[in-house]
């Protein structure tokens, strides 16, 4: 009995350690794919497409006709945290996206509270370090993404994240830098379900934050986690809460309530910005 176990643990072990082998590959790939993007690029930014299936896989299909160098989501691709069957559908629906793919962890993706969860994020999603915070860059840009939901640190950018943070914004070279994040800094109390509840709920912790992107000349910051579309330009910055990606949404008016895509183009020194809704339809540009 003691013998079968033994061989089972060392089975599981060996398993896992090729798991870990490969995910370690495939981020490096993904990062090389990145590093070798020229001044002149695009991505395509997608956010909360949980559960919204039928209109994700509609985005998923528009996205790669636009033919971005990569994609980002701001997170929530699934409902219950930890659930490996939701993720394997996010996956399968995510097959036609062929360019690299990067993820900003949601309090649907992996939650403190949820046992595992956490866990289960690591597995699903390939990650550079040993955080579910990273950086990368493409083309002339530095790309930051960020955890609003570390245990205790709930819809705070602090700690030892916020002291990475600055190291990677004050050592970056590039020319341009965007940032994400699944909580916004900034609601909107006539829209949403979360004014008072995101990154605004600390305050000083979040005009810290935005001091940090102001200091260091953050070209954007996308996030998501209330559905809808939303534009507001705070000390020069845009932050644009794209969370459209096929959950039911929280607003009726037409200016915010509609599924959609941003489209992000740089072009050498010019950033230049689209969001086509899903049914085609440009409804902003900035
Ligand atoms: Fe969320």
């Amino acid at each position: 009995m003691k013998c079968k176990f033994s061989i089972g643990a060392l089975v599981l072990i060996l398993f896992s350690a090729n798991a870990i082998a490969a995910q370690d590959q495939q981020i490096q790939q993904k990062l090389a794919t990145l590093e070798k993007i020229g001044p002149r690029f695009s991505f395509i930014v997608i956010g909360d497409n949980r559960s919204g299936d039928e209109i994700y896989r509609k985005i998923v299909a528009m996205a790669m006709e636009r033919k971005p160098d990569f994609v980002v989501n701001t997170g929530d691709m699934i409902t219950t945290p930890g659930d490996r069957k939701q993720w394997a559908a996010f996956w399968e629906m995510s097959k036609p996206i062929t360019v690299p793919y990067l993820l900003t962890v949601g309090n649907h993706d992996a939650h403190p509270k949820v046992r595992g969860s956490e866990r289960t994020y690591r597995e699903q999603v390939d990650l550079p370090g040993n955080e579910l915070y990273y950086s990368f860059v493409a083309g002339n840009a530095l790309f930051v993404v960020l955890d609003s939901y570390i245990d205790d640190q709930e819809k705070k950018i602090t700690g030892e994240q916020r002291a990475w943070l600055e190291g990677v914004l004050a050592s970056s070279e590039q020319k341009h830098k965007f940032v994400f994040v699944h909580h916004p800094l900034y609601t909107d109390k006539r829209r949403g379900k979360h004014h008072g509840n995101s990154l605004d709920r600390y305050q000083a912790d979040r005009d810290a934050l935005q001091a940090l992107f102001v200091k260091y000349k953050v070209s954007m910051v996308f996030t998501g986690h209330e559905h809808l579309y939303l534009r507001q330009t705070v000390d020069g910055i845009p932050h644009i809460i794209t969370g459209g990606g096929g959950a039911p949404l929280y607003a009726e008016d037409e200016d915010a309530g509609f599924h959609h895509l941003v489209q992000v183009t740089v072009d050498n020194g010019k950033v230049s910005a689209e969001v086509v809704d899903v049914n085609g339809k440009i409804r902003d540009r900035f």
